[in-house]
């Protein structure tokens, strides 16, 4: 079966694609290269340079005639959602709907979402699929809005979906310049010697989900999760003040965090309950974060040398 994996060149996206050939799916990838690199993919695998704006793209479903849709293309950063909500919102709303518009076009089954926990912003409770939204920042709220063209596409057109809402995803391949993950970005500045930076306190939760499990999810929703919204995540909080203890400790690195002031549009807490995922897909998260960590800065290591 053919799949057509927008943002395949990307940190996620690049783990769906291996994951997609691993249980015999022929994914056909749509990436810009604005933040993906073409080496993260097999050479063999079919790649269209194309932004998802672009009305080109009804090309490669007329080509390529997938069946189901793994949209992943978008503006990612947070800050960049602050300072250029136009931006943000053309690549993640417009650019959704003129793929769900392609998808009624060319009688695709399944359009598979990358939503995040973005959308719910702050919680003082452990969020499920039903706490109620309330976005932070530009990039929650684009998101939100694309789930709510999914939804009227569903209920308009027939076309099925899967909603993720990730919860903070890392991994191999993930960027560590820029606005790259934090635990990448930790990892690469305490392999280099450098002093790494926290913004506010530290006291700051997050729930972080391993790369490979968020893939795992992605290949299990082009057979379950119909028409359903679920969290993907581990259920369980660590504060960047402890996560860089880890890290420090794994790497064998004495280096203290240098504090800086908090960012506008951050969460503070973020714990996301998982149980959905398992009744809806059968999905769990693979281990706990110490073996996925390990194998994160693994990974970094070899980069390295
Ligand atoms: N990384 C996380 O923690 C996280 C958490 C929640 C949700 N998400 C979502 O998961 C998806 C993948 O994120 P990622 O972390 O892999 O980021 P990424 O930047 O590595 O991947 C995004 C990909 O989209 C491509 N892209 C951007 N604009 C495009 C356009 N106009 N046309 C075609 N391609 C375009 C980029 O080149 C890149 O390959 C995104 O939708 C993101 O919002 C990520």
């Amino acid at each position: 079966m053919k799949v057509l994996v927008t943002g395949g060149t990307g940190f996620i996206g690049s783990h769906v694609v291996e994951c997609l050939l691993e249980n015999g799916y022929t994914p056909v990838v749509l990436d810009n290269l604005s933040s993906g690199i073409r080496s993260n993919l097999a050479d063999d695998v079919s790649f269209y340079n194309m932004s998802i704006l672009s009305k080109e793209i009804e090309q490669v479903f007329k080509i390529e005639k997938p069946e189901v849709v793994i949209h992943l293309a978008a503006q990612v950063n947070v800050s960049t959602s602050l300072k250029a909500p136009v931006e943000d919102a053309a690549t993640n709303i417009l650019g959704t709907i003129n793929l769900l518009d392609m998808c009624k076009k060319h009688a695709v089954k399944k359009f598979i979402f990358s939503s995040s926990s973005a959308v719910y912003g702050d919680a003082d409770t452990v969020i499920d699929e039903e706490t109620p939204t309330s976005p932070l920042s530009f990039y929650g709220t684009s998101k939100l809005v694309s789930e709510s063209y999914i939804q009227l596409f569903q209920r308009l057109h027939g076309l099925s979906f899967t909603i993720f809402r990730y919860a903070n995803v890392f991994g191999p391949r993930q960027k560590s310049d820029g606005e790259g993950g934090v635990i990448s970005i930790f990892i690469n500045q305490l392999l280099n010697g450098k002093t790494p930076s926290i913004f506010g306190t530290g006291n700051q939760t997050r729930d972080f989900v391993f790369v490979e499990d968020v893939a795992k999810a992605n290949v299990l929703a082009i057979k379950s999760g119909e028409n359903e919204i679920i969290n993907i995540s581990c259920n369980h909080q660590i504060s960047i003040n402890e996560l860089f203890k880890l890290l420090a400790a794994e790497i064998s690195s004495s280096a203290t965090p240098n504090y800086l002031p908090g960012q506008s549009g951050e969460i503070l807490h973020s714990q996301l309950n998982n149980q959905k995922a398992l009744q809806t897909l059968g999905w769990k998260p693979s281990s706990d974060i110490h073996t996925h960590l390990l194998k994160t800065i693994e990974h970094f290591q070899s980069y390295r040398s």
